[in-house]
């Protein structure tokens, strides 16, 4: 990686325009709307796990599927970033919001545009590395009404926004183009659950064909604009122990970024479970097992390039168990390091609670903790101990 002492280590947490910002107008909100309805009326009830009825806010309750103000971070982000920096981290991912820099085809709006510009600012003003997302799932509506992301030009509309943020943002060097195409395509193409709820294999796979083509596309556009950035995806992995385990891995965790081998400076993972445990360990009911961080950071290995964990979280309200999951999944990245994988930095998700897609408010993924009432921040326990871990790191060098 150009311009980064092979010593320093990047510490962070990570966050998503959708998910934090607030105020947003795109394909999510309009089918929130939907998905609310559809909840008040029972008949979305799929998306809630059985085994968390009764523990959580009912489906009825309509705010819980809306993200609305979120946890405003659009208009806290300098007080977020204060909090982020005391808590000893040195780099920040965030999304920018498509809806918001070009609301009409072709028009960029150059308020929304200094906004980001302020966002980088604020960061490097405290010593941050902005990791700066351009899609995080979110289409603006003009896009959704073409198509969305099967749309033939897709690739290039994504580059030409890509072509002017990286125009407007000459000092953030590391961009992540996508985030979890799989995911993304998985849901909404192929399970048909997420926007824009089609379930069909051809749509699936050509979603996934012009995703990987836009990621080339802007890939070669932001690295003309800026030659020193450092360009990648952040790819969501899972360890898969379960027969076929290599055919799955395949599909899942490498197929994707096989397609993007040439365009990537870096692979970025994003890492939350394995197929092996089947104890719901989270509140959303996912199985926690460190050791597959180890297992999918040796597989990556094989692109030969330095690798991010770009997420790397756990739904927990009451922060029992965050610190321990911390604290195991950075021993086996350390194990993947020593063992000479060259890992480049850490970012937990999420730095403050966040709404989560088609489950709303109640999974609590934050370092910190938001009160959706007051939008009060508090420094949950667990927050500390990765603090800890990176102190001890960075004497240790
Ligand atoms: C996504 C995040 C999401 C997290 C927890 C990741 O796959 O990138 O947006 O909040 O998972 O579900």
């Amino acid at each position: 990686m150009h311009g980064v002492g092979k010593q320093e280590f990047f510490w962070g947490a990570a966050t998503s325009a959708h998910q934090v910002e607030g105020g947003n107008r795109n394909d999510w909100t309009e089918w929130e709307k939907n998905n609310a309805q559809r909840a008040t009326h029972g008949a979305k009830e799929r998306t809630w796990p059985d085994y968390l009825l009764g523990k959580h806010p009912s489906p009825l309750q309509e705010e819980n599927y809306i993200s609305g103000r979120a946890a405003d971070h659009y208009h806290r982000f300098r007080e977020d970033f204060d909090i982020a920096r005391s808590l000893g981290h040195n780099a920040h991912r965030f999304s920018i919001e498509w809806s918001r820099v070009e609301p009409e085809e072709g028009v960029f709006d150059e308020r929304a545009i200094g906004h980001y510009r302020d966002v980088v600012r604020a960061l490097r003003e405290r010593g941050m590395e902005p990791f700066v997302t351009l899609w995080h799932w979110t289409l603006p509506l003009w896009l959704r009404d073409r198509g969305g992301v099967c749309a033939a030009e897709f690739p290039e509309l994504f580059a030409r926004y890509a072509k002017r943020m990286a125009e407007a943002l000459p000092e953030a060097a590391y961009w992540i183009t996508e985030n979890e195409t799989n995911v993304y395509t998985g849901h909404g193409y192929w399970r048909g659950v997420w926007p824009p709820e089609i379930r069909s294999f051809r749509k699936f796979f050509l979603a996934y064909r012009r995703l990987a083509r836009a990621h080339r596309t802007a890939y070669m556009t932001i690295r003309t604009v800026n030659s020193a950035a450092q360009v990648g995806v952040a790819h969501n992995m899972l360890y898969f122990t379960r027969f076929p385990a290599a055919l799955k891995s395949f599909f899942w965790n490498r197929l994707f970024l096989n397609s993007i081998r040439d365009c990537q400076d870096f692979v970025g993972i994003n890492y939350y479970k394995s197929d092996r445990i089947r104890s719901a360990q989270s509140d959303m009911g996912w199985g926690i097992d460190p050791e597959g961080l180890y297992r999918v950071i040796r597989e990556t290995a094989r692109f030969r390039k330095p690798i991010l964990i770009l997420e790397n979280g756990i739904a927990d309200a009451r922060d029992a168990g965050r610190s321990d999951f911390i604290a195991s999944h950075i021993q086996w990245m350390k194990k993947a390091m020593a063992e000479g994988a060259d890992v480049r930095g850490y970012f937990h998700w999420s730095l403050v609670d966040n709404f989560e897609w088609d489950k709303g408010f109640w999974p609590r993924f934050g370092l910190v903790e938001i009160d959706y009432q007051t939008m009060e921040r508090k420094i949950r326990p667990s927050a500390r101990v990765l603090q800890k871990l990176l102190t001890e790191h960075s004497d240790a060098r």
